[in-house]
């Protein structure tokens, strides 16, 4: 029976471009994706712009336009970085979209429902120039501790922590004017009382990478779960709360809410029933996501989707950062690169071959040496795959192939049966193990090509069908590594 499995990567922030740290994640997806579609399962990979926030609404006003005019040409440069890269979803939504309201209206029913939801009133600095509260990153001022100025507004470079308020003079990043403590009524989900649900999410079956599930059993399920702050007071580029008007929920609340409605979007093109997709104990479903926003989908998300009767995910699939040259992208060293600056540079075909050779099922960084990049590109895929037909295909074309399959030594058959192996390998995320048992096979290949030395055999018109013979067996051991390389 084939499998039914629902695939979603991160929905990426419309405030920035893909970068070469995004791709890491969407290339593990698109790659683990392809080996389904080509085992015969029925597999769909969603992904959509998560739109919404202050930090979109301020960049839209700083850039004199709407924020749906901002989104519309982010999503844009996105699908065309993604397409770029090969990257194929079977939709491509966004947050801000009339499916993604109502489900969240959905989910927000549940919740109260559930009496999960309550209300309490927060202290929070206000940009009164702005006319918006402000998050921490939107405030710096003075460390209280050491008095360096210019310091982020929830820690120094002393190393100090603090809260905002604490700051010594304090301004707003946003119009640089003094932010003032001004109080405002949030709605928070109680998510403590889901520890019981959650416990037993975390601990039961294989959700979750083991690393993953004792990261969340120490950090978090250890100790009481705090309240979960959902809504935002106006202004607030979002949609507002139907029955607390006024206030607007949280980014993060409706961004999950947008894998489903991106399905709903999808079903809709595709004569399909999303209930089919969501509420089906027999169609699995797979998140992939960086470690960084682990929190949100391992926490949050099962407890909103248990709430209001949703399928859990059958597996969230945890990636790490990408470090270039051993070190954090970074533009002020030049070395954040974007997906469109990798372009102009060089095929993306190499870059996804080299995620699959370093990319493992652990929650690892994964490194981009230059040296290495190119190293793995000319030694693997030109020396040893490309290379194994460019060294036979212009006699092919004169020869033909044979009619029956020559004697190979039993090359081809090795091949085939190192099938089941690579393909537990791509199920399993361990590409870097499929993609060396691959350039085993490559390895053995070559010598093959090597010691019957066609480019002689060409200059003798008696050994013409032995030329044919050894065109037939290269082309066909270069197919076999071709087919297995399909999914990069
Ligand atoms: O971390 C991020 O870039 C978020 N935009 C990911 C959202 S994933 C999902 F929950 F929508
Ligand atoms: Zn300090």
């Amino acid at each position: 029976m084939p499998r039914k499995i629902l695939v979603t990567s991160a929905l990426p922030y419309a405030n920035g471009p893909i970068h070469l740290g995004h791709l890491v994640e969407y290339i593990q997806t698109d790659i683990w994706v392809r080996y389904q579609k080509l085992r015969g399962n029925q597999c769909i990979y969603l992904c959509a712009d998560d739109t919404h926030g202050t930090a979109i609404m301020i960049r839209a006003r700083n850039e004199g336009r709407s924020e749906e005019d901002l989104i519309a040409s982010m999503s844009e440069s996105h699908q065309r970085d993604f397409a770029n890269f090969g990257i194929e979803f079977d939709h491509y939504g966004s947050t801000n979209s009339e499916e993604n309201r109502e489900l969240c209206a959905q989910f927000w029913c549940s919740l109260r429902e559930a009496g999960l939801v309550t209300e309490s009133t927060i202290e929070q600095l206000y940009d009164p120039e702005a006319e918006t509260f402000l998050a921490d990153r939107f405030v710096r001022g003075t460390c209280p501790k050491c008095g360096m100025t210019d310091q982020a507004g929830d820690n120094c470079n002393c190393g100090h922590t603090y809260s905002p308020t604490d700051l010594i003079d304090p301004k707003s990043t946003l119009s640089g004017a003094t932010p003032v403590l001004k109080s405002a009524s949030h709605l928070f989900v109680e998510l403590e009382k889901l520890r019981g649900f959650l416990t037993q999410w975390v601990d039961q079956g294989d959700h979750l990478q083991s690393e993953v599930a004792n990261y969340l059993k120490g950090h978090f399920l250890s100790d009481e779960l705090r309240n979960w702050d959902v809504s935002r007071p106006a202004p607030y580029f979002g949609f507002e709360i139907p029955d607390s008007p006024g206030n607007y929920w949280y980014v993060w609340f409706d961004a999950p809410i947008g894998y489903i409605a991106t399905t709903q979007q999808w079903c809709v093109a595709n004569g399909q029933q999303l209930d089919d997709w969501w509420k089906n104990d027999h169609c699995e479903i797979h998140h992939f996501i960086g470690k960084d926003i682990t929190y949100f989908h391992t926490l949050f998300w099962p407890g909103m989707l248990h709430t209001a009767g949703y399928c859990l995910p059958t597996k969230v699939h945890i990636h790490g950062f990408l470090t270039i040259n051993g070190e954090k992208m970074s533009k002020s060293k030049g070395t954040f690169i974007a997906a469109e600056t990798y372009l102009k540079h060089t095929q993306p075909s190499y870059l996804r071959y080299f995620y699959a050779s370093k990319l493992t099922p652990r929650v690892e960084d994964l490194d981009l040496g230059v040296e290495e990049f190119a190293q793995k590109v000319n030694t693997d895929l030109v020396g040893k795959v490309v290379n194994l037909a460019s060294r036979v295909g212009k006699f092919a074309h004169q020869t033909g192939l044979a009619e029956e399959y020559p004697d190979d030594g039993g090359l081809f058959e090795e091949g085939a049966k190192a099938g089941d192996e690579i393909a537990a390998a791509y199920e399993a995320k361990d590409y870097a193990k499929a993609i060396r048992r691959i350039m085993e096979l490559a390895d053995a290949a070559n010598p093959f090509v090597e010691h019957a030395k066609p480019w002689e055999m060409k200059k003798d018109p008696d050994r013409y069908e032995e030329l044919q013979a050894v065109c037939t067996v290269a082309l066909n051991l270069f197919r076999q590594l071709a087919i297995y390389l399909s999914p990069v």
